[in-house]
Parts: structure tokens; C-alpha cells; sequence
């Protein structure tokens, strides 16, 4: 099958088009240090877009590029060494080759940490084994500087993260601290991406198409581009600009469902091309693996019944993570499969007034 191995190759529908490689207009940029207007302007940008770029964001260029640099130094050892950190199937964190979404082999290598090392996670999605397990940071000998720098890292993006969970509690009429108590017993993870050049990218994807599972995804993009976005507006794939020291803003699937769909989080992927490797870091903001992920209370009523049933976030979470380990031959798991169709809720409402 040519330049790479039929495990890369994205079904047809799925390939990105030839001419995609312009830059989307309108995707909001939202400076946070201006006061004046921000909370409309967050909550329009996830209205209308569900994702926006962040600048002013508080994060200190020099943690970030001491990540970014060390993450660099790691990703060009051998791959004999990288593989000495490499993940298993139990033990979810570290170097990984050959992650899949939606059954489809990614054209990338990643390096992944949590940001409360250790906590606790169902040791399987199993919803009736109750057994837990602890996660933890596995850090390769070198660099050794890349320990301290994800560290640092996190304890700066954890407070960006709460500031943009406030801003959308804010935009929710909600108190700006709603979200807070999720995020007590964090399940954050931080992905360390590296897109190596690719002969073939027109076959491809670094990431398939997919929604961040998570509550709220902060990204870092180098300036080689190439993430992509399913415009709400017109479902067009468009790709976003690098804009140096901003970060990217997703609404995940966790938020959809606290907000009863008033916010909905985004299909995403990463194109990758034949000359220049590219790095991404995402963090993604986690709440408790004993979360049960339902619509809050206070944004649903009679008019607006809840759209979910509650499911529980590490089950969830574990569902995913042994989806994306290897390729299975059933869908991957999704929101969906926990959405309350309109045929259920008009028979719940006929039962309701026959009873
Ligand atoms: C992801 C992701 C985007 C990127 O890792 O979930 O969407 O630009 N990454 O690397
Ligand atoms: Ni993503």
C-alpha cells in the first residue's frame, strides 16, 4: 500500500482535502487580561465555536519553553530508548507509538503524564469491578530536566484552567465556583505530542477525527500547524492558525453535558505533512474518576430536561484509554451512547401522564 502501512490509512471520507491548508477565519482570540466583556466573549466563543484561542493567559513563556525544549531533547533519542518508558497495557503513562482513534493507527509518538501524580483510577471499565488503581508518572532518564519541567508546567496551566472554568461558570450564570469541587481529586493528563514528517499526508491523520473526552483541553501548538477543527457553522474542516505564545481552548464532552448541550465540544484532527516535524501539548483538565457526569441541576427543568443520564467519568476514562491502546473491532466509546433521544423523553412524558 505504497509509503506507509495500511494501518495508517484514513477511510476515504476521512482524508483531509488537498487545498485544506488555509487558515480559518474567526476563530475568536480572547485577550485574558482584559476585564471589560470577557465573560460574554468566553461564553459566545464556546456558543458558537466550542473552541477559541487564549492570549495574556497568565503562564510564563520561559515554563512553557522549558518544557517544549526538554520534550524536544526526549523525542529524539532512539527509539530503543524511548520504548524503555513505553506504555502497557495497565500502566497508561509514558512513551507511545502506536495509538489508535477510532481504530485507525495515529501518525505520532506522544509522552504522557498526569498532573497529580499518583491518583486513583478504576482498574478497569468494567462497570461492576470496584477495584482501583494508582497511576503513576514514569519519567525517562534523559533529559532529567523533563520531570521538573512538567511540573512546573502543570502548576501554572492548573491555574489557567480554574480561571477559564470560572469564566465559563460566569458565562452559565452560574457562581464562578461551580466547577471547583470537581476537581478536588483531579484526573488531569498532560500529552506531550510529536508528529514526525509523513510521506504520505494525504492518507493519513497525526490524530484522527475525534472530541477530547475530558471537561476542558488547553493546547499548545508550535508554529508549524496543522490541527483542524469541524466548524459548527458549516461542519467545514478548517485549520488554525499558530499564534505564538496563545493557547488553544476546547470545550470537551464533560462540559457539554454539565451545560445540558448549551455548550458542545468540537470534532477535531491533525493533519501532517511531508517536511517539518511538529509538537503539540495538551492538557487536559480532568475532574474525580468518581465524577458521575450528568447536566447540572440549576441548567435543567421542565422545559429543558436533562439530556444525559449519569455516567461515571473514570469508567469513562478507562473505556478510552484502553480504546486508544489498541484496535478494537467495536466503536469506540462516546457521549452519545448516554443521550437521552427525544423518542425516550416522549415516552417518558406519555407514561408519566397515563401514571
Ligand atoms: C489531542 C489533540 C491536537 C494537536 O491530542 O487530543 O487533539 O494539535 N491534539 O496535536
Ligand atoms: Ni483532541
Amino acid at each position: 500500500m505504497g509509503a506507509v502501512d495500511q494501518a495508517f490509512i484514513q477511510a476515504q471520507e476521512h482524508r483531509p482535502a488537498k487545498s485544506s491548508s488555509t487558515y480559518a477565519e474567526g476563530i475568536p482570540l480572547i485577550d485574558l487580561s482584559s476585564p471589560d466583556g470577557l465573560v460574554s466573549e468566553i461564553g459566545n466563543a464556546c456558543k458558537n465555536w466550542g473552541f477559541f484561542q487564549v492570549v495574556n493567559h497568565g503562564v510564563p513563556l520561559e515554563k512553557r519553553q522549558k518544557l517544549e525544549d526538554s520534550s524536544r531533547k526526549f523525542f529524539g533519542l532512539s527509539s530503543e530508548e524511548k520504548r524503555k518508558i513505553r506504555r502497557t497495557e495497565k500502566q497508561a503513562l509514558g512513551y507511545y507509538d502506536t495509538e489508535h482513534t477510532k481504530n485507525v493507527r495515529d501518525w505520532k509518538e506522544v509522552f504522557d503524564f498526569v498532573a497529580k501524580d499518583p491518583h486513583l483510577i478504576p482498574a478497569s471499565p468494567d462497570p461492576h469491578d470496584k477495584e482501583l488503581l494508582e497511576w503513576h508518572n514514569v519519567w525517562p532518564q534523559y533529559p532529567p530536566e523533563l520531570k521538573e519541567a512538567s511540573e512546573e508546567y502543570v502548576k501554572e496551566l492548573e491555574k489557567l484552567a480554574f480561571k477559564l472554568m470560572e469564566l465559563i461558570a460566569l458565562s452559565l450564570g452560574l457562581p464562578a465556583n461551580r466547577f471547583h469541587s470537581f476537581f478536588r481529586d483531579q484526573t488531569t493528563r498532560v500529552r506531550i505530542n510529536h508528529y514526525p514528517p509523513c510521506p504520505a499526508p494525504d492518507l493519513a491523520l497525526g490524530v484522527g477525527r475525534h472530541k477530547d473526552g475530558g471537561a476542558l483541553t488547553i493546547l499548545f501548538q508550535d508554529n508549524v500547524g496543522g490541527l483542524q477543527v469541524k466548524r459548527k457553522s458549516d461542519g467545514e474542516w478548517v485549520t488554525v492558525k499558530p499564534t505564538p505564545d496563545a493557547y488553544i481552548v476546547n470545550v470537551g464532552d464533560i462540559i457539554q453535558v454539565w451545560s445540558n448541550e448549551a455548550y458542545e465540544s468540537v470534532e477535531h484532527r491533525v493533519m501532517v505533512n511531508t517536511e517539518k516535524e511538529r509538537y503539540s501539548i495538551p492538557y487536559f483538565f480532568n475532574p474525580a474518576h468518581y465524577t458521575m457526569v450528568e447536566p447540572l441541576e440549576e441548567l435543567t427543568n421542565e422545559q429543558s430536561p436533562p439530556k444525559y443520564k449519569a455516567y461515571n467519568w473514570g469508567k469513562f476514562l478507562m473505556n478510552r484509554s484502553l480504546s486508544n491502546f489498541k484496535k478494537l473491532n467495536v466503536e469506540n466509546i462516546q457521549i452519545s451512547h448516554f443521550r437521552i433521544s427525544k423518542l425516550a423523553d416522549k415516552l417518558e412524558g406519555a407514561l408519566s401522564i397515563n401514571n
